[in-house]
């Protein structure tokens, strides 16, 4: 059994989709160990995304997620981390193939719907971040 950090960002949240994708990770099998709706600050939004401090679009992230509630979920399951990541398909939406959560629902690179843990380290790293 592995866990995982999933966080349906403020777009999801807007248009309506947590039901939608709650259903899919569920139906896929996986179980929500503990889940959190609440508007996240700039700090704990920085750290998450601290690997990208240097990246152009840094602050539009931040901006973009903290600008609203999001539903962050610790979800378990046999190799979760993975199976969470083919499930949200590719960050970039002209790759996102249809049938994963990306590639149904999200149309920009930056407003992707739905974050998945990319590692172990990472899962490890956000899990606690997030729920402490
Ligand atoms: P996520 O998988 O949560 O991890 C990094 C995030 O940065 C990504 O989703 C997008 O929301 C955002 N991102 C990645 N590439 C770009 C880009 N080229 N322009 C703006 N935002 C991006």
């Amino acid at each position: 059994m592995e866990r995982t950090f999933i966080m349906i960002k403020p777009d999801g949240v807007e248009r309506k989709l947590l039901g939608e994708i709650i259903s899919r990770i569920e139906k896929k099998g996986f179980r929500i160990i503990r889940a959190k709706l609440f508007q996240p600050d700039r700090e704990l939004v920085e750290e998450h995304y601290i690997e990208h401090k240097d990246k152009p679009f840094f602050e539009e992230i931040v901006e973009y997620i903290t600008r609203g509630s999001v539903m962050a979920m610790e979800v378990e399951g046999d190799s979760a981390i993975e199976m969470m990541r083919n499930m949200i398909g590719a960050t970039d939406p002209k790759k996102a193939l249809p049938g994963t959560i990306r590639g149904d629902f999200a149309y920009s690179i930056s407003e992707n719907i739905i974050h998945g843990s990319d590692s172990k380290e990472s899962a490890k790293r956000e899990l606690k971040l997030w729920f402490g």
